[in-house]
């Protein structure tokens, strides 16, 4: 197990649409274990893996609350959402790994079904997925066409955000 180093803003590389995974390897699951090991130690919630370095279509996922709940981590490669029936769009201060020290509001969907193919390369979907999970899903799927939260916040809110996100960009530059 291994620390990852996370890229920042700037980092042409989070920009990047990620490629499909055909297949899980060992060295995918390594990876994906670095990664979980990386977003627990941050801490963060959720991590994709352009952000670190790497563009293809794995993300990882844990929204138990840390010393309250057991964790719960997920593996996903190939994920996919979409809003169940029911979902509406509900707005939520967001963040990102890749955003140090900046938030701004995102609206999404509340609840969505997401499917994806697990560790073992087994087809798995989930249900009725809300709150932090939810959003969660969406804002690391983003992640893997390239797109960053900073880009559905609104114009006050990135007005308020401009000079650290000048700031990120230079020191990527
Ligand atoms: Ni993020």
């Amino acid at each position: 197990m291994a620390l990852l180093k996370i890229l920042t803003y700037g980092n042409e590389t989070l920009r990047k649409p990620c490629k499909a995974i055909d297949k899980i390897t060992p060295e995918l699951i390594e990876l994906a274990k670095d990664m979980l090991e990386t977003m627990y130690d941050a801490p963060g919630c959720g991590l994709a893996a352009p952000q670190i370095g790497k563009n293809i279509r794995l993300v990882v996922i844990d929204t138990a609350i840390p010393d309250e709940e057991d964790p719960n981590p997920y593996i996903m490669f190939n994920p996919e959402w979409e809003p169940e029936q029911e979902s509406e769009q509900v707005s939520h201060e967001e963040g990102c790994l890749s955003l140090p020290g900046i938030w701004g509001e995102v609206t999404r969907a509340s609840k969505v079904k997401v499917r994806y193919m697990d560790i073992n390369g087994n087809q798995q979907e989930i249900s009725g997925c809300e709150g932090l999970f939810a959003r969660c899903i969406q804002h690391e799927t983003d992640h893997l066409d390239g797109k960053l939260f900073v880009d559905k916040i609104s114009a006050a809110d990135r007005a308020m955000n401009a000079s650290k996100l000048k700031k990120l960009a230079k020191e990527n530059s």
